[in-house]
């Protein structure tokens, strides 16, 4: 098993490219499915577990993989399976993204539950709603969501999600591309990957109006083809890049990125005492002499998103004075908490709010990665404790961090990967 050891004591300086972004690329590498006709390029795919996963689902259904520099190409062509199974949605929850495609190519398909993960249930309740307004019977059986069309085809509809759901509205747009008629998404995630979706779904032929804003129009078409793509940047790996940047006192720069896909989070980094400063496609973060405390609250796009709230805790634990974080996405997203006071960190838990007591010093010890931005909030932890810090179990981090070792040794950072045995 990879740990990484962190040698703290390091300001943070210099240039970094922001890989491609995760939570897009699996929704695009699985609408890959809804077309036979010829070979998919998808340019800036992260190199990745969770990418390889979603290969490996891919291959499992019959689809013709391959990957390199960054690129996939995939031919869905000779499909021979509709099943997702346990073994590989256990691993990644992410494989739930097969539902729509599949349903709406086969009329049927069965797709293991993907369960809860570190920081709580994950309810598909949502997905299914979707498929069943657009003409699909669904049963859970044995584990698996069994969802079958009634007729010939799924049917335009009306749905309106009762909240904000990233996957949701990718499963239900992936499922309407070619249903017969309108479909009306309501409360419709406003995420740049969902937005990075839709415009691959566009190019590929499809007839969506109004994306980027809550209520997406979806006509149905007949056929889709295979087309050249361009996923977009990662925008937490580039928050969580800048969070190094702000822990150390450093000054870095992300390129390759879409600022205002991070406002509200450059916004805290303002507040926070950050000279944030955008050129192109370029952020620059010099960190002040002085953190300040800047309470956040998780939300749906484009408020702070939960997947920087890890990183920030790390952050605030420098911060002088006292800050709030509270995520309203996902309640009891603190398993990174007890590990963090740890280090030496003095942050309290009261009815779901996290209230950071800072400055503290942090000093290096073996900490337990939980889950992927846990792990990342560990790291950041790391680079300013004092002495040596272990981050084990980094197969969480390697989820959705592509080399970040290798990016942050790049930016002056003293870190290592080593391999280590757990005791069984
Ligand atoms: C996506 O998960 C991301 N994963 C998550 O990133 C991210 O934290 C999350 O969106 C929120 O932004 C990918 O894109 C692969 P949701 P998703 O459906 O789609 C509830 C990471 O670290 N809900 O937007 O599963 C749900 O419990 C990962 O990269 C239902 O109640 O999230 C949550 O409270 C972690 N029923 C809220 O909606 C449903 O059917 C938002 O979840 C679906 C969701």
């Amino acid at each position: 098993m990879d740990k990484l050891v962190i040698r703290s004591g390091k300001k943070l300086n210099g240039t970094v490219a922001a890989s491609g972004s995760k939570n897009s690329a699996l929704p695009v590498i699985a609408a890959t499915l809804l077309s036979p006709d010829g070979t998919f390029s998808i340019n800036r795919i992260p190199d990745l577990k969770d990418v390889r996963t979603f290969i490996q689902l891919l291959e499992y259904l019959g689809a013709a993989v391959s990957f390199k520099n960054n690129r996939l190409e995939v031919c869905s062509s000779n499909l021979k399976s509709i099943e997702a199974p346990y073994e590989l949605v256990k691993q990644m929850r992410a494989s739930i993204y097969v539902l729509g495609p599949l349903l709406a190519r086969f009329g049927h398909t069965r797709v293991s539950l993907p369960g809860g993960c570190a920081f709580g249930p994950r309810p598909v309740d949502l997905h299914i709603m979707a498929m069943e307004k657009l003409g699909a019977t669904v049963t859970i059986e044995q584990g698996f969501i069994d969802a079958k069309v009634n007729g010939s085809r799924l049917r335009g509809a009306q749905i309106d999600f009762p909240i904000s759901s990233v996957g949701a509205t990718g499963n239900a747009l992936m499922a309407a591309v070619t249903a017969e008629g309108t479909t009306v998404l309501e409360n419709a995630a406003l995420e740049p990957e969902i937005e990075c979706l839709c415009q691959f779904l566009q190019k590929m032929g499809a007839n969506i109006s109004d994306i980027g804003t809550t209520k997406l129009v979806i006509e149905g078409v007949d056929q889709l083809k295979a087309v050249e793509f361009d996923n977009i940047f990662d925008r937490i790996e580039a928050g969580t890049l800048l969070g190094a940047a702000a822990i150390t006192g450093g000054s870095v720069t992300v390129t390759g990125t879409v600022p205002e896909h991070l406002g509200s989070v450059l916004d805290a980094f303002r507040q926070a005492g950050c000279a944030v400063t955008i050129e192109g496609d370029a952020i620059s973060l010099d960190a002040p002499e002085e953190l300040q405390p800047v309470d956040i609250t998780a939300r749906p796009y484009p408020e702070f998103p939960t997947d920087m709230q890890a990183q920030w805790m790390a952050l605030m634990t420098q911060a002088r004075g006292d800050s709030t974080i509270i995520d309203r996405i996902y309640l009891e997203r603190f398993n990174h908490l007890p590990e963090l006071n740890r280090l030496g960190a003095h942050i309290e838990i009261r009815d779901n709010q996290a209230l950071v007591h800072g400055p503290q010093e942090l000093t290096g010890t073996k900490v337990m990665s939980t889950d992927l931005r846990a792990s990342a909030c560990l790291v950041l932890a790391g680079l300013v404790a004092k002495e040596t810090t272990e981050v084990l179990r980094v197969y969480h981090l390697d989820r959705g961090y592509e080399s970040i070792e290798k990016k942050l040794s790049a930016l002056g950072a003293d870190i290592t990967r080593e391999k280590y045995q757990e005791f069984s």
